[in-house]
């Protein structure tokens, strides 16, 4: 084993999806990206991602999963256009930039997609904020790199990394950057059901859309998604969460816009609903639709009506490739991540309308 092996300790990250329960679109930002009000919550459904000497000069990228079933196109496109990739080297940049003096070997990556792809849950996103902690760690040098720095590096990457860089329940603002940590409902954890359908939708593409003039009036969602924010700032039980499923479902700006992006859409949100018989929500720029519940057990009996009713013929098309189906768990967080610090501009406003 030479040298440069035996400096690279091999690591293993879960890189969580994400749901957008609230996305408001607050405006448009100077660097001509669109300021939000979201509240994110990390899900159980992961990628995982191993990393180890490579044994070759570059960092490599070996992907499993995503090829082989529902969960995205076959061409994930170009290694060095993978954030993984992207992430690793911008790790190694932040090191050198800090003076770090430890050789920082070519890193052999493995990544295993179970997140559907371009599908408003995060993924890729997810993968590269694993990817910085996973990378530094390998190294040996977490210390080296502060969490700031690191936040910086995460908001280079993509609008929705430094939510998973901080990990659990949070309200995220600017274009993603400022991640204002949230504590999850007290009680079970409530799950979700997610119906992806198979067409991939573009974030860049829907963002254009609503610029272009796809965009509900302004003032209703950013008002349900300050309430949410607010309830659980001050402390809410997963019972009363699951009963605002109603308000958290339209409180989505970017609704319209990915309609006009893939029209296909709307009719078949409109028949799951009647499958399912409850608010169904759009996660992110789409196309992932959610439909929340009190418990595992709820959501997978939910799935197991969706399969039954796709292979009835009751839910229409929406994609080239079958829809993607899955129960999961909301994950109330990381334990270890602080909850308290900046809470206090989010009590809850006065009423707004929601029960
Ligand atoms: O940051 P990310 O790569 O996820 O963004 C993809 C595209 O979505 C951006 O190029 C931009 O066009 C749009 N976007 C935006 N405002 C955001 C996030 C994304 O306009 N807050």
């Amino acid at each position: 084993m030479t040298d440069a092996l035996r400096r690279v300790t091999p690591v293993v990250r879960v890189a969580p999806a994400k749901l957008n329960l609230t996305l408001a679109v607050v405006g448009r930002r100077e660097d001509g990206f669109h300021a939000l009000h979201s509240v994110m919550v990390p899900l159980q459904i992961a990628d995982r991602l191993a990393l180890a000497p490579a044994f070759a000069p570059a960092d490599r990228l070996h992907v499993t999963g995503a090829t082989t079933s529902e969960l995205g196109p076959a061409d994930m496109g170009p290694p060095d256009r993978n954030l993984v990739l992207r992430a690793i080297g911008a790790a190694r940049a932040a090191c050198r930039a800090r003076g770090v003096d430890a050789d920082l070997p070519a890193l052999a990556a493995r990544l295993e997609k179970r997140i559907p792809v371009a599908a408003g849950l995060g993924g890729g996103s997810s993968d590269a904020a694993a990817a910085i902690d996973a990378a530094l760690e390998a190294w040996g040098v977490a210390g080296a790199v502060a969490p700031a720095d690191r936040a910086s590096i995460a908001s280079s990457l993509g609008s929705d990394v430094p939510f998973f860089l901080a990990g659990g329940w949070a309200l995220v603002e600017g274009r993603g950057e400022r991640v204002t940590p949230l504590p999850a409902p007290r009680g079970p954890e409530p799950a979700v059901l997610l119906v992806t359908p198979g067409t991939g939708v573009s974030t860049a593409a829907v963002f254009a859309a609503f610029a272009g003039g796809a965009r509900p009036a302004p003032g209703a969602a950013l008002a349900s998604s300050r309430h949410l924010a607010g309830e659980l700032a001050a402390g809410m039980t997963a019972a009363r969460f699951v009963e605002r499923a109603g308000i958290m479902a339209v409180a989505n700006d970017l609704a319209p816009a990915t309609a006009a992006v893939a029209p296909a859409l709307v009719p078949f949100r409109r028949a799951l609903g009647r499958v399912v018989g409850r608010p169904v929500g759009q996660s992110g720029s789409g196309p992932t639709l959610w439909v929340l519940y009190p418990s595992m057990a709820a959501a997978e009996t939910a799935a197991i009506d969706v399969r039954a009713a796709l292979a009835a013929g009751e839910l229409p098309a929406a994609g080239e490739r079958p829809p993607f189906v899955c129960a999961t768990r909301i994950l109330a967080g990381d334990p270890g991540s602080p909850v308290d610090a900046g809470l206090d501009r989010l009590a809850p406003t006065t009423h707004d309308g929601g029960t």
